[in-house]
């Protein structure tokens, strides 16, 4: 019994008066109080007010009762005004719940709340009172809107929650009576104003616990005015809308769905469904992340479609393009729709795909639906809800629905489904690409060879084609400027970009660009993508060019706009003469533009001629740095665009034209440098830079010989390179001072070096007199070095370091002539380093403070580097010895400890030529530590651009044939292997570094006489023989992405340009099996170093697999081991002593792909060895119990053997093997019987084949076995494709072992990973030997029967990671089913209506009772798992009252896994076993028919009965069913009929069928009615 009516029972039958009790109990929390609220007396605060509250219950009952006449209703108002004011009010000011989440304030608060409510009750004047001054405190509240903070401190304020919670208790209470006072219920409104103002501030949560209850109960109370508060509180979702508080908007739209979307049909006080804003919010609520927001809005748009369909309503039927409408007439397809739309939005919040796949192809049909139609009224579905679909998949857990969403997106049909026409271009320029984002969409489909481009990219084309084309011209330009401009404007993956920028590019030419969009793609080349891939980089670069040419408007944007995009698009990745992406663009300005514009012909020349104008004013103060480089490439390019245009070269009236009059002006002001007095510096370098750049860009991809224009470039060049080359020695000589010339040492450097490579032909005294004053410099006796000596000591250094960086590499191209000018400059050069002091640390010039150090470092560095570019010439081309070989190896170490990268790379390479010219000289220590340096300098060098050059600068210095040539035991040989083997591990991470290393050791090791020096290094060469790195995913993805744009050929603007990113480790084996394939089985020492090989490969074979338990295929043990058996096999004719080795691995080998590479080392070595054949026989019987997969590489052995045997032994073979064989064609195991099937039918043949009469003759019966075998459907198949399959069809062991076979078909046909493949063409690339394209070594490179590749590879092949073209295909066939039935998630909404109702007692914890159904009783039940899914049967099925004979249960575990949540959703009740005869005979007199549900005499059949609407089931215990005293008073026992011998159905089975029978025959009343 509960306390409050104990209290009272205690208070009707005794004397004690309830008022003084009360009186004390105020008192005594008046007293508690005034000393303080102290969170310790909570528990008797709780008490105390409960009592209270019981207490004035129980009173207020008595006098409504009016059994008591001594209780004055007077002295009841004083009493509850007292405890309102002297305890209910001053506790609220002390709770704050909303700082103190601790559980008993939230109770105390509760417990207030309630004693409020009662002190209301039928009492207006203390309602009036309370609610005044919740009132005053909620307004004081929202005026001064406390943080957190300012609530702890400032105890002046009531929190918010505490006031809120009160009025919910308060108008609940005050709400159950009629209120017709006019005050008070102008007071309700009020409090329903202030307490909206709230909503903006408290949390969604407090918004939903009690806003929404205290305003919801204010509507009812006040219901003639609810459109008024409708209104407000729409005016309030709106408002959400800007603050982008879509939850408090979902909130609000669901708590008032009954005023918004009533369900009856009734008129809406506000019928939102009606406006515009309403659906644009809930489609906003349909692609929201949060997961709450989506529920509810798609709850909203069920209720309203429901609403549509019951009542038949007429929605914005008027509106031309209503995001929605309904329509009497168009009801059922309106209805098939949405109920698509809606199971294909609510199914996408699962995350398994299986469940999704089956009703993505739905999406057809909303497609379908959004069509426009002849038919009257708009389309059915407005395109925006695609939209949201699409956008709600982008962000899917799952990668596939990604990707579906973005192909169905791209793939729609945009002539017939009209988002352009619905003004969804936002979406699509925006959202819809921003969602292509994930990189994982542009990758290779599996199954589809390397090269192939991601179906995404070519979707991408489709998609903006189309667009352009359903788009009228106006509506084009703002649609892609829109695009574009988003592009631009946010940070893009790079395969994403790529190929957006590569669809953009192919779109048809349409000049719609403005000025503000190309600047939006400037932005573009000079950000982030500066620090992608080169490759990448190079071709988004260009794709932006081609979008310029093919979409610029030449009417607004000006030339110059243009000219300063080009500037940043590099040439040596993209925009290089001759290449497509500049034939394009010179096509481009062949077509000129509008009179008057500077992109007519005529203006072009002008502008150009302008801008050249422009360039080279200076003043007379200003200074060269290198900002004007930007411009001068500007120009340059332009100047070059518009010659091979024809536009610059095209001749006047005085027979010139732009270019030669632009180079002669740059030829007059070079010319008069040396003479023309007021001439300023800046000026003169500003026309040598353009100068140098138009020599540099001028020359084309393919350079083959000058052209006219590079003619006329060159001729100025010439014309003024001796003024050029006095001015650089000038300048050298005098001007250059301080640390501001830095740049332009550069630029005389860089002038310097192109003058040598491109006109060499002319010996000019200039250049000797500009070489003569540069070694002077460094020649002369320095004692005290300020900063302007070492600037000039620098730049002399410069000019000679970038001529000898030329004069080494360049001398075969010369004639004899000139080659005895640079052989001279050489010697000059070389002359000077005799009486050079080299240095390792071009010190900072003493007592100059202005210099700081990072400053200095810069300088130093580039001495350093071109010192060293001056000595690497000198040890190439000086036999004569011009210094001490041992100091210079000092100074080499010495800088590589100091140096810079760029140094780095120089020093080793002159290491590499010092390291043989001292090699006698010093001791292996010394060399050792030589070696240290130059590893350590390459570690450093681990994070910086130089890497790869470092890196092939050290394995050149370090693997060199005069290191590998010493001994075997050698300390060098032994630091050799450290780094070969440290290089290998580096490699596993980084591609590429690997194949540096077995490049150069293979390539040395390759020369003459050195291949036994391999010998040194045999574990280095089985490493590398099986090396290949786990290539990373994304790194995968670019080499992918780099093939794909290869096969796009000159499209691609980075083809031919940049070399792109390819899986080099490949090359690493690549490297090493050429390097074998040296070896001649006749020489004694080669074979000695093939046995070696190949036993290291068998024990690394055993090593690898070690320690690894990862055997599937593909894995990298199984990689490895592969490769290594790919090695025994091509030197097996080194080796005989194989046998037993081999066997023992295909005991073991589970790989099909290994197991035969060694099945044919086995026939090989049979071959040879007549013995070995003979022991064929006994391994049938060794192997004849146990290894089923050893039997199997015996069969396949017997047949490849049989024709390669000498004549004179094959009819004794296959005597023997016929009845070795034959029983096995009836084996048990699936594989071996297949096999010797295969085998037996195969051997048969070869029999016939090579004329074995005798044996046909005598086994006459075997064609009948083969041809049963045959028949036999069963395995028929298997065995025909295994006789159908490349290893037992197309393979000669003999004719066919060539390294096409081993590495490239054999890889192919037993599915190991492409990357593992090697191409025949990759051999011959790598290596000399196959020049002549057969080779000279013991093996074969390719087949001499080529069709392999199109063999079956059958049986053989083994699907080992589920083949995802098979998923695909599989996707395909449910992909066009829409009508097939699918599962189903049910969304109760109409039980998740939240009303008053269901809100408040939701969160409070109360059930909804529909009285008068059914009540399920289980009080007899004892095994909780049968409880908990009767629960979850009763929610299910409406039940009304779900009895338990203890409350407990529901907390149990096992209770909740089976009712999952049920419990929350029904009301319980709970009666003992011992209180069951009680409870039934009250329920009887309630009306409820008593019944139940057991197997008795006289039970009524199931199919019989007819439930009354109050009916209650009694359920019988699992052992011992319904007890005979309970059965007697009963109604009626039911009972199901049974079919089985098992004498009862389990308990929960049993209620199942009742209820649900009992639920059909109410819901059969309901139809039929
Ligand atoms: C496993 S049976 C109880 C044992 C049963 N009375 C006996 O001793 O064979 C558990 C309960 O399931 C229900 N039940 C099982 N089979 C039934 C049937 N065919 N018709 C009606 N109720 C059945 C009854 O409520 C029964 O008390």
């Amino acid at each position: 019994m509960e306390k409050s009516n104990v209290i009272s029972t205690v208070f009707q039958h005794s004397s004690v008066k309830v008022d003084e009790v009360c009186t004390n109990l105020i008192e005594s929390i008046q007293d508690s109080l005034d000393q303080g609220f102290k969170f310790e007396d909570i528990s008797s605060y709780n008490h105390n007010l409960s009592v209270l509250k019981d207490l004035l219950c129980c009173h207020s009952n008595k006098i409504s009762e009016e059994t008591s006449k001594d209780i004055d209703v007077e002295n009841l108002y004083g009493l509850k005004a007292n405890v309102v004011e002297k305890v209910c009010l001053p506790l609220l000011e002390c709770l704050y719940p909303s700082t103190d989440s601790r559980s008993d304030v939230q109770i105390l608060l509760g417990i207030v709340g309630k004693l409020v409510a009662v002190c209301v009750q039928s009492n207006e004047e203390i309602l009036a009172r309370v609610l005044e001054y919740i009132e005053i405190n909620i307004e004081r509240y929202t005026d001064a809107k406390p943080t957190s903070y300012d609530l702890q401190h400032d105890k002046s304020l009531i929190d918010i929650h505490t006031l809120l919670e009160v009025t919910r208790h308060v108008i609940n209470a005050a709400a159950r009576e009629r209120i017709d006072n006019e005050k008070l219920v102008a007071k309700f409104k009020s409090i329903f104003m202030t307490v909206t103002k709230c909503l903006e501030f408290i949390s969604v949560e407090l918004i939903g616990s009690t806003c929404v209850p205290v305003l919801l109960k204010v509507i009812k109370v006040d219901i003639k005015n609810v459109s008024e508060y409708a209104e407000f509180i729409w005016k309030y979702i709106l408002n959400f809308s800007q603050l982008n508080d879509r939850r408090k908007q979902f909130l609000l739209l669901c708590g008032f769905a009954n005023y918004f979307f009533p369900v009856t049909g009734e008129l809406c006080c506000v019928d939102v469904k009606c406006k515009q804003e309403f659906w644009e919010i809930l489609q906003s609520g349909l692609i929201n992340k949060d997961s709450v927001n989506r529920k509810r809005s798609l709850y909203l748009l069920k209720r309203i479609v429901d609403i549509c369909e019951s009542t038949s309503l007429e929605v914005n039927t008027e509106q031309s393009q209503p995001i929605f409408w309904w329509s009497k007439d168009r009801s059922s397809e309106l209805s098939k729709t949405w109920q698509d739309f809606m199971l294909l939005a609510e199914v996408l919040e699962e995350k398994q795909v299986h469940v999704i796949r089956p009703l993505l192809p739905r999406m057809k049909l909303l497609v379908k639906a959004t069509e426009t139609t002849t038919r009257k009224g708009p389309p059915l579905l407005h395109t925006s809800w695609l939209m949201t679909i699409i956008l709600r998949s982008s962000y899917h857990e799952s990668l596939q629905i990604i990707r579906w969403s973005a192909e169905t997106i791209l793939s729609l049909d945009l002539y017939k489904c009209p988002m352009i026409e619905q003004g969804l271009d936002q979406y699509l320029t925006g959202e819809m690409l921003y969602s292509l984002q994930e990189p994982k969409l542009y990758v290779r489909e599996q199954g589809s060879s390397l090269g192939t481009m991601p179906a995404m990219a070519e979707k991408l084309v489709t998609f903006f084609t189309t667009c352009w084309e359903v788009m009228s011209q106006e509506k084009r330009g703002p649609f892609f400027c829109q695009m574009i401009n988003n592009i631009s404007s946010r940070h893009w993956g790079p395969a994403a970009l790529l190929f957006i920028c590569r669809g953009l590019a192919q779109i048809p030419s349409t000049a719609c660009l403005d000025r503000e969009t190309v600047q939006g793609l400037r932005k573009l080349l000079t950000g982030f993508i500066v620090a992608i891939d080169t490759y990448f980089r190079g071709s988004i670069q260009g794709y932006v060019v081609q979008i310029l040419i093919k979409l610029v408007d030449k009417g607004t944007v000006p030339l110059e706009d243009l000219a300063q995009i080009l500037c940043l698009v590099r040439r040596e990745e993209s925009l290089q003469r001759g290449a497509t992406l500049w034939t394009s663009c010179v096509t481009w300005f062949q077509e000129g533009g509008a009179d008057k514009t500077d992109w007519d012909h005529d203006g072009m020349r002008k502008y150009l001629e302008n801008s050249v104008t422009q360039y080279l004013q200076t003043s007379l103060d200003s200074r060269y740095t290198t900002a004007d480089s930007a411009t001068a490439v500007m120009v340059a390019r332009l100047l070059l665009l518009a010659s091979d245009a024809s536009i610059a070269t095209k001749m006047d009236d005085s027979n010139s034209s732009t270019l030669i009059r632009i180079t002669q002006t740059l030829s007059s002001v070079l010319n008069s440098i040396n003479t023309h007095a007021y001439m300023s510096t800046h000026k003169a370098d500003k026309a040598l830079l353009l100068l140098s750049l138009l020599m540099k860009e001028s020359k084309p991809k393919g350079y083959i010989q000058d052209d006219d224009v590079m003619k006329v470039i060159n001729s100025t060049v010439e014309n003024c390179q001796s003024e050029c080359l006095v001015y650089v020695g000038r300048q050298i000589s005098d001007n250059i001072i301080s640390l501001s010339d830095l740049s332009e040492i550069e630029l005389y450097m860089d002038y310097v070096q192109l003058l040598a490579k491109s006109v060499p032909t002319v010996r000019n005294v200039q250049f000797d007199r500009l070489v003569d004053t540069c070694i002077g410099i460094v020649n002369k006796p320095q004692e005290v070095m300020n900063l302007s000596k070492k600037m000039k000591q620098l730049s002399a250094v410069c000019i000679l370091g970038s001529l000898s960086c030329f004069l080494s590499h360049d001398l075969t191209k010369s004639c004899d002539q000139d080659s005895k000018w640079h052989v001279e400059l050489r010697n000059k050069i070389c002359e000077m380093l005799k009486t050079w002091k080299l240095t390792s640390n071009f010190t900072k010039p003493s007592g100059d403070q202005r210099l700081s150090q990072q400053e200095w470092g810069k300088i130093s560095s580039l001495f350093l580097e071109n010192q060293w570019q001056i000595v690497e010439m000198a040890l190439q081309h000086s036999a004569a010895p011009w210094c001490d070989m041992l100091e210079l190896l000092a100074l080499a170490e010495d800088t590589l400890s100091v140096g810079t990268e760029q140094t780095s790379v120089i020093v080793l390479k002159c290491l590499r030529m010092i390291i043989p010219k001292v090699k006698e000289m010093v001791t292996e220590d010394k060399l050792i530590s030589t070696l240290e340096m130059c590893w350590a300098s390459f570690q450093e060098s681990r994070r910086i651009v130089a890497f790869w050059d470092v890196l092939e600068a050290f394995v050149q210095a370090a693997f060199q044939p005069c290191l590998l040539q010493l001994e075997e035991g050698s300390l060098v040989i032994v630091a050799l292997t450290e780094y070969a083997e440290k290089l290998i591990e580096v490699g596993k991470d980084k591609n590429g570094v690997v194949n540096a290393l077995a490049t150069q050791l293979c390539k040395v090791l390759c020369e003459p006489d050195m291949l036994l020096h391999a010998d040194k290094f045999i574990t280095i060469i089985v490493d590398l023989s099986m090396f290949g790195a786990l290539i990373r995913r994304g790194v995968r993805q670019v080499h992918d992405i780099c093939a794909a744009l290869e096969t796009d050929g000159d499209s691609c603007p980075a083809h031919g340009l940049v070399k792109p990113m390819c899986n080099e480790d490949v090359l690493v084996r690549v490297s090493v099996i050429n390097l074998l394939c040296l070896l001649n089985p006749d020489n004694q020492s080669h074979c000695c170093l093939a046995m070696k090989i190949m036993k290291r490969c068998l024990k690394v074979y055993d090593d690898v697999a070690k320690g690894s338990t990862n055997r599937f295929s593909n894995s990298q043990v199984h990689r490895q081991r592969h490769r290594l058996i790919q090695t025994v096999l091509l030197l097996q004719d080194y080796v005989d002593e194989l046998w037993k080795i081999i066997w023992g691995h295909l005991e073991c080998e589970t790989q099909p792909s290994i197991r035969h590479l060694l099945e044919w080392v086995a026939m090989w070595l049979m071959h040879r060895h007549r013995h070995l054949r003979e022991q064929l026989w006994l391994l049938f019987e060794k192997y004849r119990e146990t290894k089923n997969l050893t039997l199997c590489s015996l069969l396949c052995i017997v047949i490849h053997m049989g024709p390669h045997l000498p004549t004179s032994e094959q009819t004794e073979y296959f005597k023997q093997a016929i009845p070795n064989i034959l029983p096995w064609c009836m084996a048990h195991h699936f594989h071996t019987r297949i096999y010797s099937q295969a085998v037996m039918a195969k051997l048969w043949e070869q029999c016939h084949q090579l004329g074995l009469h005798d044996i046909v003759k005598q086994n006459a019966i075997l064609t009948c076995i083969v041809d049963f075998s045959q028949q036999n459907r069963n395995s028929t198949r298997n065995v025909k494709k295994l006789l159908d399959s490349f290893f037992f069809k197309f393979l000669d062991f003999e004719r066919d072992f060539t390294l096409e076979t081993i590495y490239k078909i054999m890889s192919m046909m037993t599915s190991l990973t492409e990357e593992d493949w090697i191409q025949p063409e990759q051999f011959i690339e790598n290596s000399s030997i196959w020049n002549d394209g057969t080779g000279s070594s013991f093996i074969q490179l390719r087949n001499v029967a080529r069709d392999f590749e199109q063999c079956d590879p059958g049986l053989w092949k083994y699907i080992s990671l589920k083949n995802p073209a098979d998923e695909d295909a599989a996707e395909d066939t449910v992909a066009d089913d829409t009508e097939s039935d699918v599962q189903k998630k049910i969304m109760p909404w109409r039980q998740m209506m939240m009303d008053e109702e269901t809100m408040s007692e939701v969160d409070h914890g109360v059930k909804q009772h529909i009285e008068g159904g059914l009540v399920v009783v289980t009080s007899l039940i004892n095994k909780v798992p049968n409880l908990g899914g009767l629960c979850r049967t009763s929610e299910i099925f409406g039940v009304s009252e779900y009895v338990l004979g203890k409350m407990g249960y529901v907390d149990d575990k096992a209770f909740q896994v089976l009712s999952v949540t049920a419990h929350k959703w029904i009301p319980i009740t709970e009666v003992h076993e011992t209180k069951l005869i009680d409870y039934l005979q009250q329920k009887r007199q309630e009306g409820y028919t008593l019944v139940g549900v057991e197997q008795t005499a006289n039970s009524v059949c199931l199919t019989e009965y007819t439930f009354p609407e109050k009916t209650l089931l009694l359920l019988g215990n699992e052992k011992e069913g319904i007890p005979v005293e309970l059965i007697s008073l009963l109604d009626v026992c039911v009972e199901i009929p049974q079919q089985g011998v098992i004498r009862s159905l389990n308990v929960h089975v049993s209620g199942a069928i009742l209820i649900w029978e009992y639920r059909r025959q109410q819901l059969m009343k309901t139809c039929s009615s």
